[in-house]
């Protein structure tokens, strides 16, 4: 933390009306708020909160300490953990009522191990690698893997909560690989009927699916950027989401310097005039991209502007010509981009990556702020 004005405003408002908009067009399904990194940056138990007030029946995380934050704070919604790497915590997440993730064979031999210890079963849901290469369990060990969890429900060691798995390329819609995947879906989730599972909730679908995928809807939708906001899919309008993070910083010194003048480390940026440069007290060390260097967009002294120069740890440099701002003011790197500002996803494509990283890549070092509407000045 720093005393230096700089804050990521969360609309927990907008997390809230996205994920219940989400949560119509899932086709009837049930919705899981995904809370995995720190909420996509937006802060793990304030953004589950609002997810669970937006309709959200579920949570979901990667990993098993991520969802124990979850019930340390008391919320009790169901929660899966979806990765459980070899020494993870099992007797504690069955303990606290933790969903897991099983994605090998010999997992559910483990966790029938920590629930025989425990005297009490565990909750499970079976991935299924459909196409993806990632987690889940390919076709070749799905048999073997649903007789395996069929035996231990037998003996009360787990009850097979859910079937699930994970897209490939749901965010390219019209990718051969989504039919393909649903198919191996539904041959996993036959296969796991005729070995007796009769699980709660079948569930395929992130956001991408989610928006465009009704034949993936199933029992439960993941989706997760979509409920921050940000589009699954480039270019992708209408869909009536609101991004909910705003990043700003407090302008912190404005000096007006002759043409010529190189800016910051190695020169990057040279003026070609005089001109006024703002300083923005938000650098690398924030998780604003060195790589934005020269071509990050803000938005200070009321327009849309370009970082000129490298991006430093603390800080980076705006050539603002002419126009004035005060120290003070502030500039703002992305939010919802109604009041001219950039975009998550505008930084994404200037930057060839994902919304999904700009907003989850920005640093405990900058405190959130929960606002209503994450452009108030206050
Ligand atoms: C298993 C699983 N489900 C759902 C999601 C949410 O995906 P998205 O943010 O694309 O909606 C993720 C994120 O990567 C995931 O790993």
């Amino acid at each position: 933390m720093r005393s230096s004005f700089a804050e990521a405003r969360v609309d927990l408002d907008a997390i809230s009306e996205n994920i219940a908009l989400l949560g119509r067009r899932a086709s009837g399904a049930q919705t899981m708020g995904v809370v995995k990194a720190d909420g996509y940056g937006h802060g793990l138990l304030p953004a589950a909160r609002a997810l669970l007030a937006g309709g959200a029946t579920w949570l979901g995380t990667a990993f098993i300490e991520e969802a124990m934050e979850l019930r340390a704070a008391g919320l009790d919604a169901p929660a899966i953990a979806w990765i459980v790497p070899p020494g993870a915590p099992l007797a504690a997440a069955i303990d606290a009522d933790i969903d897991l993730g099983v994605s090998t064979r010999g997992l559910i031999d483990d966790i029938a191990a920590a629930a025989r210890d425990l005297g009490r079963p565990a909750r499970v849901h079976l991935k299924a690698d459909t196409g993806m290469s990632r987690g889940g369990v390919t076709a070749e060990y799905w048999p073997d893997t649903v007789a395996a969890a069929a035996r231990a429900e037998a003996e009360g060691l787990l009850r097979v909560v859910g079937l699930f798995s994970h897209f490939a390329c749901s965010d390219e819609p019209g990718h051969p690989s989504i039919a393909a995947q649903i198919r191996v879906f539904h041959e996993a989730l036959e296969i796991a009927d005729k070995a007796g599972l009769r699980p709660e909730v079948r569930h395929l679908a992130n956001s991408a699916a989610t928006l465009t995928l009704p034949e993936a809807h199933f029992d439960l939708v993941r989706p997760g950027i979509a409920s921050y906001g940000l589009s699954p899919i480039p270019g992708l309008t209408g869909t009536g989401l609101r991004p909910a993070m705003t990043l700003r910083a407090a302008v912190a010194l404005v000096k007006r310097v002759p043409a010529g003048s190189g800016v910051s480390y190695g020169y990057r940026y040279t003026t070609d005039r005089a001109t006024n440069l703002a300083l923005v007290p938000l650098g690398y060390g924030d998780g604003v991209p060195r790589a934005a260097t020269n071509v990050g967009p803000v938005f200070a002294g009321g327009a849309r502007r370009t970082i000129s120069g490298t991006v430093c740890m603390d800080q980076f440099m705006v050539d603002i010509g002419d126009d004035t701002v005060e120290t003070g003011e502030y500039a703002v790197l992305f939010g919802p981009g109604d009041g001219g500002e950039p975009t998550a996803q505008d930084w994404a494509d200037v930057l060839s990556t994902i919304p999904y990283e700009i907003v989850t890549r920005i640093s405990p070092r900058v405190p959130r702020v929960y606002a209503k509407d994450a452009r108030d000045q206050a």
